[in-house]
């Protein structure tokens, strides 16, 4: 069996159905450790980490560099137009000469494929903090909140709807079946997910019974679900396309119409920041059901076990 120690962490897609529950299993005992008084466990002592910012965060910038910290590691933090990266210093450099310095490089970039370079010739773990292709750490503390609230994400029916073809929907859609859940999409025909996600999904549904399907009309994708989840409609880098976005992504809306349709019990996710008026409507996302505060929470958490298992020494 393949170790978790030393793995890039670019896509939920490189990883098996069990690595995930690893990540998501250490990520909920770290928490139960963290309220139990230890605040400190120092599996990272001696170490550092390099995080770099080509786009804004307030989530993962604040949770990262006290995951690190908390670990007993020092983070850095960079911010991508301060680096000579910005004055074109080739990726590929700055990769190899960070992994001379830091143990690990986290970054969120505006292309995926700037990460795919940067793991190509860094000598280090290279940890996806964003990209135009996949949240993962984003959707590892996503299934941590399904598995509190209900106790196990096996079985467990997880809408998403909006634009099923970002960032956040990817790693929400590949975690999610990963750990056995019924996931349904609700989205236009030209927001779908990527082929390359929906073939993960494939394979990681036949390895874990999980499921997936994708609805163009919401009420049926939403009827009776237990996780209704959404995103916004114009990520960062999109700006250019928003008016075409919000037009056609208009009919997916997250109201208090649409969240009747789900179970009873049925709570309401949203990675943040969300745009209230757009995707979610005020009276949902402060609605007793909404878990979004939980879910930005368990992104420390669940960090916390991504970094102690790639670099910690943990298993
Ligand atoms: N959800 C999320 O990644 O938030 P930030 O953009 O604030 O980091
Ligand atoms: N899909 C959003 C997520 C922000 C955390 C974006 O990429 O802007």
């Amino acid at each position: 069996m393949r170790s978790l120690a030393g793995r890039h962490l670019l896509w939920l897609g490189d990883f098996e159905p069990w690595e995930i529950r690893r990540f998501v299993e250490v990520g909920l005992e770290l928490k139960r450790r963290y309220y139990a008084g230890e605040r400190i466990i120092p599996v990272l002592r001696g170490k550092s980490v390099a995080l770099i910012f080509e786009k804004p965060s307030t989530r993962t910038r604040v949770s990262m560099e006290l995951a690190v910290w908390q670990l007993g590691g020092y983070p850095v933090v960079l911010n991508a137009n301060e680096m000579q990266l910005s004055r074109g210093e080739p990726v590929k450099d700055t990769a190899r000469v960070l992994s001379r310095y830091v143990d690990a490089i986290a970054a969120r970039v505006k292309k995926h494929e700037t990460l795919e370079e940067m793991a190509r010739y860094s000598s280090v773990p290279v940890i996806n903090m964003l990209s135009d292709f996949s949240h993962p750490l984003q959707a590892l503390a996503d299934v941590m909140t399904i598995w509190e609230r209900f106790g196990r994400v096996e079985g467990v029916s997880v809408s998403y709807v909006g634009d099923c073809g970002n960032n956040v929907a990817h790693s929400l859609l590949l975690a999610s079946v990963a750990l056995g859940a019924k996931v349904r999409l609700g989205c236009p025909r030209e927001y779908r997910p990527d082929a390359r996600v929906l073939r993960a999904a494939e394979e990681m549904s036949a390895k874990s019974g999980g499921s997936f399907e994708i609805y163009d009309d919401p009420a049926e994708a939403v009827r009776g679900a237990d996780v209704v989840y959404t995103d916004v409609w114009v990520s960062m880098g999109q700006e250019g396309e928003a008016e075409v976005r919000r037009e056609k992504l208009r009919p997916y809306q997250v109201n208090e119409e649409l969240m009747r349709l789900a179970s009873r019990n049925a709570v309401f996710m949203h990675c943040l920041p969300a745009r209230r008026g757009e995707e979610v409507t005020e009276d949902v996302i402060e609605s007793p059901r909404s878990i979004v505060w939980e879910q930005a929470e368990n992104r420390l958490h669940v960090q916390k076990a991504v970094l102690a298992l790639i670099l910690g020494g943990l298993s």
